[in-house]
C-alpha cells in the first residue's frame, strides 16, 4: 500500500502525485524549501496532506539549525521557515491551521535546549498527521452512517489517501460504505485541468476494488438527470462559518447541477477545515494558477500560440446547495452557521 507522506531520519518521504497513476516514484526532501516547492509544484496537494507536508516541513527546517544556534536566531528561522511554508498555496486553510498548531508547540517550548525544542516539534508534526488519519477515519464512519443501501457516488476531485495523511475525507466516507458490506459504485469527474480525478481518484478505488467510472467534467450533469447517481460527495479546502465551501474549480457546477436533478451534495472534511473567523465563502482567497495548466497537457500544447488561459484552482459552492457537511465530530446540516459551530464546541 503507497503512503502519502512519512517522516524518516532521512527526510520527509512522498509519493510524486504529478507522475501518477503512471509512475509510483517516492522522493525524500531533506530541506523546508524543497517541502515548499513540493506543495506549490504538487508533488503533494490535497488541504489535509499539504497541512501535514507544511508542519513536516517546519519541523524539518529547524532540525536542520546547528546545536549552538542562539535563541534568538532560533526563533527568527523559525518565522522565516513558517512564513516560506505559508505562502506556497492560499486556498486551502488546513495549511495556516497546521503552521498555527507548529507555532503554538514552538511557543510552549521556549527556553528549552534547541535539541529539545526540535524533537517536540518533530513529534508535534508526526502528532498532527496521525491526528488526521484518525479524524478521517471518525469522518468515515459519521458518513456511513448516512448511506444505509447500495449507493453508486458522483465525486469531484481526489480526497482521498492521497489529499489526506491517509484513509481521506470524500473517499473515506465512500470506503467506510464499501467496508460496511454495502455495494458502492462510483462516478469520478476527471477534474480538468490538473486530472485529480482521472489519475488519483480512479488510481486510488481501484486499488480499494471499489468499481468506478470516470467521466469528463461536463458529463456530470447528463450522469445525474439520467438518474445514476444517488449522492455527490466531495471534499474540501476551506469552509467558512456559513457552510459556504471552496473546493476545486468545478465544484459549484456539481453542486448546482445536483440541485437540479435533485441528488443530494455532501462536504466531507475534518473541522480543521472550517475558517470560523471567515463568516461566508466571498472572503476565501482562491488560488490562480499558471495558465500553462489549461493551455498544455504533459508538455502537449492545446490551444493556439499566445491565446491567454484562466486557471483558478478553486471556487466556492454557496450553502445552501449543501445537504450536510460531513466532520470528524459528526454530521452538520443546515444551518451550518449553528450546527457547524456546535460540533466544534464555540
Ligand atoms: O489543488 P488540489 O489538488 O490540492 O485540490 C484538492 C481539492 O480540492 C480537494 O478536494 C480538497 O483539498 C479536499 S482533500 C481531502
Amino acid at each position: 500500500m503507497y503512503k502519502t507522506i512519512e517522516w524518516t531520519d532521512e527526510g520527509i518521504v512522498m509519493i510524486d502525485q504529478r507522475v501518477l497513476p503512471l509512475e509510483e516514484k517516492y522522493v525524500c526532501l531533506t530541506h523546508y524549501q524543497e517541502v515548499a516547492a513540493a506543495i506549490r509544484e504538487m508533488v503533494i496537494r490535497g488541504a489535509p496532506a499539504i497541512g501535514v507536508a507544511a508542519a513536516m516541513g517546519v519541523a524539518l527546517g529547524m532540525k536542520r539549525l546547528p546545536p549552538e544556534t542562539p535563541p534568538a536566531e532560533v526563533t527568527g528561522a523559525f518565522g522565516r521557515i513558517c512564513g516560506e511554508l505559508a505562502a506556497t498555496r492560499p486556498t486551502a486553510v488546513n495549511l495556516f491551521w497546521a503552521i498555527r498548531r507548529m507555532q503554538q508547540k514552538f511557543d510552549e517550548l521556549t527556553g528549552e535546549p534547541l535539541p529539545a525544542q526540535q524533537a517536540g516539534l518533530i513529534a508535534e508534526a508526526c502528532r498532527i498527521h496521525e491526528e488526521d488519519i484518525a479524524a478521517n477515519r471518525r469522518l468515515g464512519e459519521y458518513g456511513r452512517a448516512l448511506f444505509t443501501a447500495d449507493t453508486t457516488f458522483l465525486t469531484h476531485c481526489n480526497a482521498g489517501g492521497l489529499a489526506t495523511g491517509g484513509y481521506g475525507t470524500a473517499l473515506g466516507v465512500i470506503r467506510a460504505v464499501h467496508e460496511s458490506g454495502r455495494k458502492v459504485a462510483v462516478f469520478a469527474d476527471e477534474t480538468r485541468p490538473f486530472l485529480q480525478g482521472a489519475r488519483l481518484t480512479a488510481w486510488e478505488l481501484q486499488q480499494l476494488n471499489i468499481p468506478t467510472t470516470v467521466i469528463t467534467d461536463n458529463m456530470a450533469g447528463h450522469i445525474m438527470a439520467q438518474g445514476k447517481i444517488d449522492a455527490v460527495v466531495v471534499g474540501a479546502d476551506r469552509i467558512a462559518a456559513n457552510g459556504d465551501t471552496a473546493n476545486k474549480i468545478g465544484t459549484m457546477m456539481v453542486a448546482v447541477l445536483a440541485a437540479t436533478c435533485q441528488v443530494p451534495f455532501y462536504v466531507a472534511a475534518p473541522l480543521s477545515t472550517v475558517d470560523f473567523e471567515l463568516a461566508e465563502g466571498r472572503g476565501i482567497p482562491i488560488e490562480q494558477r499558471d495558465p500553462r495548466e489549461v493551455t498544455h497537457i504533459r508538455g502537449l500544447q492545446l490551444t493556439p500560440d499566445g491565446v491567454s488561459a484562466a486557471n483558478p484552482a478553486f471556487d466556492v459552492t454557496p450553502h445552501p446547495y449543501i445537504t450536510a457537511i460531513i466532520t470528524d465530530r459528526g454530521v452538520a446540516f443546515p444551518p451550518f452557521n449553528e450546527t457547524l459551530a456546535r460540533l466544534a464546541g464555540r
